[in-house]
């Protein structure tokens, strides 16, 4: 696997496998990999002959009082589990080359309406940043095929709004979430849970397919969610939301709205916020 910083070594390397009449898949990522970003990059192999991987934590998807100074940040360790997962090439820029004028001074792509709701209304600017770095990291690698995980499932509606909408010549493609075997969903954050909130952690999972059983059994959906938000407190989160959407668009749902729904929830354990999701169908 090659490791390259700048965008016009990363280029020629595309450009030539794609001369060679070969596919090539992109998985972006923030670094501090696990079985969940592997995963990603062995779907990206069943769909492509070169698969490009990119760490890169991005600054302008932080909010002021996050994590971003903190944020784990393990390259040795990511290469090594990149090269065992077969990647072909990594993209490793620096601040300075994704943003020319300084991240407080860059251009900003918002993407409206999937991208105001839930994360976007309680980390104001964050999907912003996404829209951002996702669109300069794709107009560098110009892959045939990006992947992202289900896990953060209104991202990946973000992203597919933001190709469409410029009309970027690729496809997007979902890999479901991988999970522990407790149920918690994989995620960078979760190192930072000490010994007792790490044994609650899976309870947000379990509120997930509570509800997913609610709705089964008839419960009207605005029930459902304000015992979510119930249930996660009283287990030691501080909910930031616990709702049943629209999986297309993350819309609120018809009241006598069968198919077609998911569950979505944001809660902080201490100063961890994690999130998760569970579609109905
Ligand atoms: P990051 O959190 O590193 O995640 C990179 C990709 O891995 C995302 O598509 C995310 O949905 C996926 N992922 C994370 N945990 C997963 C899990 N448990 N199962 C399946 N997929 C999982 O998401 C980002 O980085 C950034 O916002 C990025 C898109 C790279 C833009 O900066």
């Amino acid at each position: 696997m090659r490791t390259v910083a700048d965008p016009r070594s990363l280029r020629a390397v595309v450009q030539a496998w794609k001369k060679d009449g070969q596919r090539v898949a992109f998985v972006p990522t923030m670094g501090n990999l696990h079985a969940g970003h592997y995963s990603l990059v062995e779907l990206a192999h069943r769909h492509a002959d070169r698969v490009v991987a990119s760490v890169f934590v991005n600054p302008t998807q932080f909010g002021p009082t996050e994590d971003y100074n903190r944020y784990p940040r393990t390259l040795a360790e990511d290469s090594v589990g990149l090269v065992e997962h077969n990647c072909d090439l990594l993209f490793a820029p620096t601040v300075e080359t994704m943003y020319p004028f300084g991240p407080d001074h860059a251009l900003r792509i918002h993407v409206p309406e999937v991208g105001d709701t839930l994360e976007g209304a309680h980390r104001p600017g964050h999907f912003d940043g996404v829209a951002t770095v996702v669109a300069k990291l794709l107009l560098m690698v110009e892959p045939d095929l990006a992947v992202f995980g289900a896990k953060d499932w209104q991202q990946l509606l973000v992203v597919r709004r933001l190709v469409r909408d410029l009309g970027l010549p690729l496809e997007v493609m979902a890999g479901p979430i991988v999970r522990e075997p407790d149920g918690l969903a994989m995620s960078s954050r979760n190192r930072y849970l000490d010994a007792a909130q790490r044994a609650r952690a899976p309870q947000l999972h379990e509120t997930l397919q509570w509800m997913r059983e609610s709705f089964a059994d008839g419960h009207a959906i605005k029930a459902i969610e304000g015992a979510a938000v119930r249930r996660l407190e009283r287990a030691g989160f501080v909910p930031d939301y616990a709702v049943v959407r629209r999986t297309e668009d993350l819309g609120v749902p018809e009241a006598d709205a069968r198919t077609g729904l998911m569950a979505l929830v944001a809660a902080r354990l201490g100063n961890t916020r994690l999130i998760d999701n569970l579609g109905f169908d």
